[in-house]
């Protein structure tokens, strides 16, 4: 066995004894981090063994084929959100989309991601977050995979001081959904290390869904489509707060590459106002 291949199944064995997700692959970048940092296993393995994520330890995590750095500030993406990128892409191409806005972007990894297939003209792309450390990670992201910038950066509650949410807007958002009772029972990788602001979503897990479609109604003209992801345990909870909110909606329920209920999408069909 070479001397790496025998690097792989020592922190591949340590891995799996102390239950690491994804033990294999993960002991493959662990190798190849080593190697090309100069440093020996033996910090690294103690993190892990601490609960510490290998994302924020390597700086980075693998989105829609792109490397995105991330920190403690941002939520680490999932692979499951990646599907919003892709579902998004066909929406925005099927229904004249050109103004899209991602409602607390973390990282930037969907708008950026949704901006990369997309390329500039003739759309206008609109990123929020509520935190300015989480803001810098994404620029520094935009920077660093798009030829040229393309993404407008807003340090805001939700979409407060966004202007021009137009008929022809697509908004997307992934905001904190986790009910703070079962966001306390989360695993202690995810409650010690990620940032509790990305995930904990008030006691029944929709407060930022309300705060959003409560601002998206009080707009003059709505957005043509909404593409939300939720979890199962509130699926039913979050689809009724839209049919409240949006009457004329067309909801779609769209499931995870789990199989397990985790987008929605929403054709408000809302007449203009005024
Ligand atoms: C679940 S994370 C999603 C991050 C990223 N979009 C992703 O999919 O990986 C939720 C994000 O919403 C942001 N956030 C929390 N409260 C917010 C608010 N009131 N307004 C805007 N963004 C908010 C958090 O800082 C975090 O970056």
């Amino acid at each position: 066995m070479n001397s790496n291949l025998s690097a792989i199944y020592r922190i591949n064995k340590f891995l799996s004894s102390i239950n690491y997700p994804d033990a294999y692959r993960i002991s493959r970048e662990i190798v190849d981090y080593l190697a090309s940092n100069k440093k020996r296993s033996e910090s690294v393995l103690k993190k892990l063994a601490q609960g510490y994520p290998w994302e924020y330890i390597q700086g980075y995590a693998m989105f829609c084929n792109h490397k995105f750095k991330v920190t403690k500030d941002t939520l680490i993406p999932r692979i499951e959100t990646e599907q919003i990128v892709y579902d998004c892409v066909r929406l925005i191409r099927e229904n004249n989309i050109t103004n899209i806005i991602d409602v607390g972007t973390g990282s930037g990894c969907i708008i950026i991601s949704i901006a990369s297939i997309l390329g500039s003209s003739p759309y206008s792309f609109i990123a929020t977050d509520i935190s300015s450390k989480a803001l810098d990670i994404a620029k520094f992201n935009e920077k660093t995979m798009l030829k040229s910038k393309k993404i407008k950066w807003i340090e805001n509650n939700l979409i407060e001081k966004v202007p021009n949410i137009t008929s022809d807007t697509l908004v997307i958002a992934n905001l904190p959904y986790i009910p703070t009772q079962q966001y306390s029972k989360l695993d202690r990788s995810v409650l010690q290390y990620e940032p509790k602001i990305a995930l904990d979503g008030g006691s029944d897990g929709l407060t930022y869904y309300k705060g959003l479609f409560k601002q998206l109604l009080s707009n003059k003209s709505f957005p043509k489509l909404i593409y939300i992801e939720t979890e199962s345990a509130i699926f039913d909870n979050t689809k009724q707060l839209i049919q409240r909110c949006f009457p004329n909606a067309d909801i779609y329920e769209i499931l995870d590459c789990f199989e397990r209920k985790r987008f929605l999408k929403i054709f408000t069909n809302q007449p203009r106002q005024g």
